[in-house]
């Protein structure tokens, strides 16, 4: 469970419905310079396939279901997300992969940093080397 890190926000609600604050560098333990979704997922896709260097993000299915694979090169765990309330963390150099969108699922993504194509790691066997290469200085 080591990889799987969860924030729960706080769910506001009464007879008119339900309501999610996310305040930056609050329970989020970041700042948000960045917000992106997906929806409309076809069906059997795998997204993502990927690390970051340096990025911070946190992802909530705010409506419908899928799942998370995150590994960071030692270890694998598989995490569905379901709930509008819960949020998982993606930290740096934590390989990846959402699948099983369900039909009417909408991911949304909050990240401390701007879009930057160089902080991606998108070849399995670079990652793989860059771990290796963390995990060989112990
Ligand atoms: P991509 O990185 O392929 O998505 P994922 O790895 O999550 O499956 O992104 C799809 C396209 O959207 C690609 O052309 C890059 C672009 N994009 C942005 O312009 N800004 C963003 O913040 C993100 C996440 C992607």
């Amino acid at each position: 469970m080591a990889l799987i890190k969860k924030l729960s926000f706080p769910v506001r609600g009464d007879h008119r419905g339900l309501l999610v604050p996310i305040e930056a560098n609050q329970i989020l333990p970041f700042q948000i310079r960045r917000v992106y979704y997906l929806f409309k997922t076809s069906k059997g896709v795998r997204r993502g396939l990927h690390a970051h260097h340096k990025l911070h993000q946190a992802a909530v299915c705010i409506q419908g279901s899928c799942k998370f694979l995150l590994d960071d090169g030692s270890e694998q765990e598989i995490v569905q997300l379901d709930n509008p309330g819960e949020a998982l963390l993606i930290e740096p150099m934590v390989w990846h992969e959402m699948f099983d969108f369900s039909d009417d699922a909408v991911l949304l993504v909050l990240a401390d940093d701007h879009y930057d194509e160089s902080d991606y790691i998108r070849a399995r066997a670079e990652f793989d080397r860059l771990v290796g290469l963390k995990f060989s200085r112990f």
